[in-house]
């Protein structure tokens, strides 16, 4: 017996080994320098087994090879390649497109919640974008702007009458204000911003990094034919907890004479239209309640998630930049007094300081680390000549770039000067993604810049920020995708201020 489990092992150790070789002989073969570290899994084995992020990997990987346009990793089923020139990014986001519109991430069709324009391809992909577009026109994005703005001013008493939210877990405070700003959006506004929500706990549960998230999602980037046998599903525990309120939702609006602007009277007017039909390949797709549940269970997370992190990730910094919070209450107080505290779309939006420093914050800390993309047609990487097979993983570093002294000038230092004008024009446009870029930039961009500014606003004009950082150096939460600081918190301290109601 114990020869027989030697015999097994030997011959496991040799199919490694070989397959290792292999790995790295197919980037060779292609010019492309390969990671030699874990040359079977590449960092999965590393994500799965260190209390790290991903993108902390990604970025190690990054630095090692300053002078590659693109480095090869291991990876079990499909090939997978780190790019790092700025114009290899864009031939696969815009110029190449349609030979890279794949997400990269397997899903299936029973997983209704993953039927979302961020995960699904191809021909669905494009009719789920453009039957969703009109709900983020700049037009569209002014109507709206009120029942953001409603739940930022509401968060304040919000925040008084609990105290807990001010003193520490700043992050939850901003979330509870991008969830009840969701929720409005989504769901529609009520008289008062709701900010004890089901949907923030479930949301927050499906994203949980757990050891088995990580198993599925390392599998659905490397072995996607795996998830396909096994039927993985991602978001099943918030099934039927979106599709039934969607259903509720929908129900209600479809006779209700009243426009909102919101998410609910979209889907009234696309199920009114029936079928979505793709006019150059006659697909067709059934727009119904679980689709469109999808569609809401997705804006919801990524309303909460990322733009959560963004502001409190803004807020973290100023915290430590006296000055900086200095500028940004005098820019917000003049703002306030000058227009008696009403904050309208258009007045936010000419906060320039503001602009400055949310951006500035989303370069230094982007709360998406990458984005990646798969080959669905074989194509060639223009900076490298580098040939590139279908069905290949191309990942897309967003932190790194963003930390790369090529493009930034002391990358680690958080200044907003960089960000201001003639300073502006200076840096390289392609290498600020935090949106990510071309044809599947985010849909939600200009959204979640509103509510983020809308957030920071009345939390600024109302409190100032103290920053604390237990421990000497940043910490990341090991998370698949997310950029999460882990040992740093952000405590509100009441400011006297004029009270314009
Ligand atoms: C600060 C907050 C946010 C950040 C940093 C962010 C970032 C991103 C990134 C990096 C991508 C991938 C782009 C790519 O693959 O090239 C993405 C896609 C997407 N985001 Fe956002 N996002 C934010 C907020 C939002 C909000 C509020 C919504 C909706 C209400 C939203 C909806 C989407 C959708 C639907 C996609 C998929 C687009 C497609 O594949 O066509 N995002 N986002």
């Amino acid at each position: 017996m114990i020869f027989q489990l030697l015999i097994v092992a030997i011959l496991v150790l040799v199919v490694v080994y070989l397959k290792g070789v292999k790995n790295e002989q197919y980037w060779r073969k292609r010019g492309v320098v390969f990671y030699q570290r874990n040359k079977v899994v590449g960092i999965a084995w590393d994500y799965i087994t260190q209390d790290r992020a991903f993108f902390e990997h990604f970025h190690d990987i990054y630095k090692k090879y300053p002078n590659e346009p693109a480095v090869g990793i291991g990876s079990v089923l499909k090939p997978a390649i780190l790019l790092r020139d700025l114009t290899n990014i864009q031939h696969i986001t815009s110029t190449e497109f349609n030979a890279f519109n794949h997400k990269g991430f397997e899903i299936i069709e029973e997983d209704t919640l993953a039927n979302n324009i961020f995960l699904v391809n191809g021909r669905k992909w494009k009719l789920l974008r453009q039957s969703m577009s009109p709900l983020f026109t700049s037009s569209k994005l002014k109507l709206m702007y009120h029942t953001i703005d409603k739940s930022a001013r509401d968060i304040v008493p919000y925040m008084r009458s609990n105290p807990k939210l001010m003193k520490g877990n700043a992050l939850e405070t901003v979330s509870t204000f991008c969830s009840a700003a969701m929720t409005a959006a989504v769901f529609g506004i009520s008289a008062n911003s709701i900010f004890e929500s089901p949907f923030l706990k479930i949301i927050q549960n499906v994203v949980k990094p757990t050891f088995w998230l990580g198993l599925k999602f390392v599998l659905s980037i490397n072995a996607p034919v795996l998830v396909r046998i096994f039927k993985i599903k991602f978001f099943s525990q918030a099934e039927k907890f979106f599709v039934g309120a969607i259903k509720n939702l929908l129900k209600s609006r479809v006779n209700e004479p009243i426009k909102r602007h919101d998410f609910a009277d979209l889907c009234v007017s696309i199920q009114k239209n029936g079928m979505l039909k793709d006019e150059e390949t006659g697909l067709e797709v059934d727009p119904t309640d679980e689709l469109l549940a999808a569609q809401a269970f997705f804006f919801f997370t990524a309303g909460v998630h990322p733009t959560a992190t963004a502001i409190y990730n803004t807020l973290l910094l100023l915290g430590q930049h006296p000055e900086a919070l200095k500028r940004l209450h005098d820019e917000i107080d003049e703002a306030f007094d000058k227009n008696e505290g009403n904050m309208s779309f258009d007045v936010v939006a000419q906060l320039e300081y503001l602009d400055m420093v949310l951006n500035e914050s989303m370069r230094l800390y982007p709360p998406v680390g990458y984005v990646l993309r798969e080959c669905v047609s074989d194509s060639v990487l223009p900076v490298g000549n580098i040939k590139i097979e279908k069905g290949t993983t191309l990942f897309i570093p967003i932190f790194p770039v963003h930390r790369d002294e090529k493009y930034y000038p002391d990358p680690e230092v958080f200044d907003p000067e960089r960000l201001y004008r003639d300073n502006k024009a200076k840096l390289n446009e392609k290498a600020f993604l935090p949106f990510g870029k071309g044809n599947r930039i985010c849909i939600g961009a200009r959204y979640a810049t509103a509510q983020a500014k809308a957030g920071l606003v009345q939390l600024l004009r109302n409190f100032t920020v103290k920053t604390k950082v237990f421990g000497n150096d940043i910490k990341y939460k090991k998370d698949q995708i997310q950029v999460q600081l882990t040992n740093v918190d952000v405590e509100f301290i009441e400011r006297k201020v004029k009270c314009y109601l």
